[in-house]
């Protein structure tokens, strides 16, 4: 069944702990942090101090989404925090195999993200190595963006990857999901669904949390 991560850039950082156990007491059993270095995107956020308070409210499985330049140096200093999940970017990985083998031997599970413009393709000499794969749907860098349709024939070319390896990890989609295409990213193939405003820049995120992964649950139900 989908998964649905909420993503914290989009939460109100003065009551951080409490949305996080708003949403965990909604039944959300994973959250997705944003850390970025406004280098490989032009945004700051958080770093591993947050990460290691976060741990200490939740049993939530933390995805750790690194847009730095240096994740072989950071990805040890996050799973120290409390990372379960460490995402690397392709594009800021010159040695990919190695960066996904070196977080899981760290004791973390290996996801790779991919930007709109980078190809499904250049991933086919990973995917036995992997846990997990991301693709941004949105210019990392900013919650709130528009979602790329494109994206949905990435997510369809890796699942298609995916059955034809006979391979398990899940896919991921990040960025302008909404209630409207929650649907439409499920049918295609992906089962973490990252959500940031469409959750906390709402009235009440834990009800937001619900009415998202109804529809995930309702199209995962349907899919061929
Ligand atoms: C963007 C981040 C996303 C962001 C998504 O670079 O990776 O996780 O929070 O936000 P929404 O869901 O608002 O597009
Ligand atoms: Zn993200």
């Amino acid at each position: 069944m989908p998964e649905i991560l909420p993503s914290i850039l989009s939460a109100d950082f003065a009551r951080l702990g409490d949305q996080i156990e708003a949403l965990e007491a909604a039944g959300c059993r994973m959250v997705h942090l944003d850390v970025m270095d406004g280098h490989f995107v032009p945004n700051l956020t958080i770093g591993p101090p947050v990460i290691e308070s976060l741990r200490k409210i939740t049993k939530m499985t933390f995805d750790v989404h690194l847009m730095i330049t240096d994740p072989d140096r950071y990805a040890p200093i996050f799973i120290q925090a409390g990372a379960n999940n460490v995402l690397v970017h392709q594009e800021t990985c010159p040695h990919l195999d190695r960066t996904l083998r070196m977080i899981q031997s760290e004791g973390a599970r290996a996801g790779v993200v991919i930007n709109p413009a980078t190809p499904v393709a250049v991933l086919e000499d990973v995917l036995d190595v992997v846990d997990s794969v991301l693709v941004m749907s949105v210019n990392p860098g900013f919650g709130g963006q528009r979602f790329i349709k494109n994206s949905l024939n990435k997510v369809r070319r890796l699942a298609m990857r995916k059955r034809e390896f006979g391979l398990q990890f899940p896919i991921e989609i990040d960025g302008g999901i909404t209630l409207e295409n929650v649907a439409d990213v499920v049918r295609a193939g992906v089962e973490w669904i990252v959500a940031g405003s469409s959750i906390f820049h709402t009235v009440n995120p834990p009800a937001a949390f619900k009415e998202m992964r109804r529809l995930a649950h309702d199209a995962a139900a349907i899919r061929v």
